[in-house]
């Protein structure tokens, strides 16, 4: 059986970025379109700002600053963060980017607009930690401005492992990731993810793997969530596929959940 050797994927940003490059364009005008249709900031600032909790490797940061948005992005890795300035710097565009945690920080800034996709949120494994963030991110929202927050769901009931497989290329080196998660136990949230990345370039394959824990959410307990934190209003749920005329409910029938809220 073919070796792993065992390393923190965001240790190797540009390994991340080639695999979750695919769908940054559709998300980006998402995420732009999420603001202009739900979001009720007075006076609107040019140019508007964006913040991205666990920005990772900056691709949503780079997308947002090509369409005119000021981003600020925060992560705890710091190899990520650094790939973040360079591929800003290379495209002669800025973002603001900080070392910071998810559940508790705080800016000077106001921001329009903020954003947190693939799932990153679960990384925050205790509801404490959840609501801290929700509340950071409210108090750095404007009145009216809009938090995108995507994630997928858990169906208790499926007691097997789920798979998914991204496969990305750049510039000779080809990645294909397979992300496994297994269910959590019963009364549990939280589930074991590894994600195991093979990657080539020319002759020579590395392989790589890394594994996490996740908080769970399913539909009921995302809305006890959201009921804790009434700095925000959950006005729209979307689903992975961003498609505006297919609106969703926030229930356990659409697992891939892209919920708007809305700073009060
Ligand atoms: C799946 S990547 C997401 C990156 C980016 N948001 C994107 O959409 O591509 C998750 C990122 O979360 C960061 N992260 C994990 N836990 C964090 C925490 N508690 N506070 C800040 N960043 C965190 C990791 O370092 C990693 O860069």
């Amino acid at each position: 059986m073919a070796k792993y050797e065992t390393l923190d994927w965001y240790e190797t940003p540009l390994l991340y970025d080639i695999v979750f490059e695919e769908d940054t364009t559709k998300e980006g005008l998402f995420l732009e379109q999420a603001f202009e249709r739900f979001g009720r900031v007075k006076r609107a600032r040019t140019p508007r700002r964006v913040l991205e909790p666990a920005c990772g490797s900056g691709r949503l940061l780079l997308e947002m600053a090509r369409r005119g948005w000021r981003p600020t992005g925060f992560d705890l890795s710091q190899p990520m963060l650094d790939f973040a300035g360079e591929r800003l710097r290379c495209a002669r565009l800025e973002a603001d980017l900080r070392v910071a945690r998810m559940e508790a920080f705080r800016f000077k800034e106001k921001f329009e607009l903020a954003h947190c996709l693939v799932s990153t949120f679960k990384y925050l494994l205790d509801e404490k930690s959840a609501r801290g963030h929700l509340r950071a991110v409210a108090e750095a929202l404007l009145p009216g401005g809009i938090y995108v927050l995507g994630y997928h769901l858990t169906w208790y009931p499926w007691r097997r492992c789920q798979h998914e497989r991204w496969i990305g290329e750049r510039d000779g080196t080809r990645v294909v990731c397979n992300i496994r998660s297994w269910p959590p136990e019963p009364g549990e949230r939280r589930e074991r993810v590894r994600s195991r990345l093979v990657v080539t370039t020319g002759d020579q394959v590395r392989r790589h793997e890394s594994s996490w824990w996740f908080r769970t959410y399913n539909a009921k307990q995302s809305k006890a969530l959201l009921a804790a934190v009434p700095e925000f209003e959950h006005v729209a749920t979307y689903d992975f596929c961003y498609d505006w005329t297919r609106p969703r409910d926030l229930d356990d029938k659409q697992l891939d959940t892209m919920l708007i809220l809305r700073r009060r």
